[in-house]
């Protein structure tokens, strides 16, 4: 992994300033009071740092934005309250009506109904690509395009996309590269260096990595565009609060180690699926089967604990006897914690067939995968008689 365990440790830590605290206090603030008149005017002429109101940041929530554009190799990170948030935030601050927006056709389904149901009834023109090796998206690049949105891999279906070849197209046509970079959680993708010009991750996931709070940032190396995106975040009154913060810089100090465990897990998993005859395909990155499998050897520094298998067909009874007995695997929705998840994947595509057969995620937690593989052997026991029964 190609990030500093060291620097995760360190990354926007100041005791010094807080009585030799280790951790940044949370702190719980609205109003900002002052005594001095000046100090008044130099807090509020200064929008940038905006010191004047707990909705432009606590030192709570500034140290991990420090902390967060750290680990991505920005120059700075604004906090969202939470991942969409993070997402829509630079797509408002981008964007206007007349400009063209490009998706993949794989992206994050809250991701695609905003910018259907919002960015286009506002007057972005609003397009989807296909995503993979063979990017089709330099063909639909024009003058109008202003931002080229990337996520790698899709959550649901795993392909990677080229992000070098992406963002020199996109830079050639003057757009700004956005990418949702939650699976990697900034750790085994360094998506700025790539190329990305935004880097987006619901920190929600990996970040908090306990699945007790929401968060999102937005992080990027040019001040200017930082900027613009911290002055939306403020227009539209966007925080994330200290004690959200605080869990999220908690969890920041163990990332390296979670994902480490997170990516063993998944492979072990992802490995005894794919000898199972119930499972059709594996989608993982690492596998060499999975679109984008040689981008993601030579982009990537390893992978986390979100994949997906294909089933072969199988009626929905059968499903859910294999779903609604798990002892460790919960549904839901989300991934990233230390809990195990698995769930049916509500994909919607436009451009890119979904594979046939039941299309099912999995969320590696920490849990032993020894234990892991039995609930998930367990299941399709469960699913394969539900199936004999149906047959007979
Ligand atoms: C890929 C991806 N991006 C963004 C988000 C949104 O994060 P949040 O739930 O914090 O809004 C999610 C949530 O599941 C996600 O899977």
């Amino acid at each position: 992994m190609a990030r500093s365990r060291t620097r995760i440790l360190h990354a926007g830590r100041h005791p010094a300033r807080f009585d030799g605290a280790v951790n940044p206090p949370v702190y719980h603030a609205s109003t900002i009071a002052f005594e001095r008149l000046d100090d008044l005017e130099a807090a509020i002429a200064d929008p940038s740092q905006g010191r004047h109101y707990g909705r432009f940041g606590t030192p709570t929530t500034r140290a991990l934005e420090e902390a967060v554009a750290d680990l991505e190799g920005g120059s700075g990170c604004v906090l969202a309250p939470s991942g969409l948030a993070a997402i829509t935030l630079p797509l408002l601050a981008l964007l206007g009506p007349g400009d063209h927006l490009l998706l993949p056709d794989s992206v994050y389904g809250p991701t695609r109904k905003f910018a259907d149901t919002v960015l286009a009834p506002w007057g972005v023109a609003v397009e989807y690509y296909r995503p993979g090796p063979e990017d089709d998206l330099t063909p639909r690049l024009g003058p109008a395009t202003r931002v080229v949105f990337t996520e790698s891999p899709g959550s649901h279906t795993f392909e990677i996309q080229d992000i070098p070849a992406i963002a020199r197209a996109a830079h050639g046509r003057g757009a700004t590269v956005v990418m949702d970079n939650t699976w990697s959680a900034g750790w085994c993708f360094d998506a700025l260096a790539h190329g990305v010009d935004v880097s987006v991750q619901a920190g929600t996931k990996y970040i908090v990595g306990h699945a007790d709070a929401l968060m999102g940032t937005v992080t990027a190396r040019d001040p200017d565009l930082l900027a613009t995106v911290r002055r939306t975040a403020h227009l539209f009154g966007h925080c994330a609060g200290s004690e959200e913060a605080h869990l999220a810089l908690r969890g920041l100090r163990t990332l390296d180690v979670r994902l480490e465990r997170h990516q063993a897990n998944a492979l072990a998993l992802a490995r005894w699926l794919a000898r199972r005859p119930e499972v059709d395909r594996v989608l993982h990155p690492a596998f060499p089967d999975c679109p984008g499998h040689a981008l993601w050897q030579r982009d990537f520094t390893g992978s986390s604990g979100l994949f997906s298998v294909v089933l072969r067909p199988v009626s929905r009874a059968a499903l859910a006897a294999c779903l609604d007995g798990m002892a460790l695997f919960a549904m839901g929705f989300s991934w990233g914690g230390y809990e195990s998840l698995i769930v049916p994947s509500p994909v919607h595509r436009t451009l890119t067939p979904l594979p046939e057969g039941r299309l099912v995620r999995l969320h590696a937690g920490l849990d032993d995968p020894d234990d892991l593989i039995a609930d998930l052997e367990a299941g399709l026991d469960r699913m394969n008689a539900t199936t004999q029964g149906e047959d007979g």
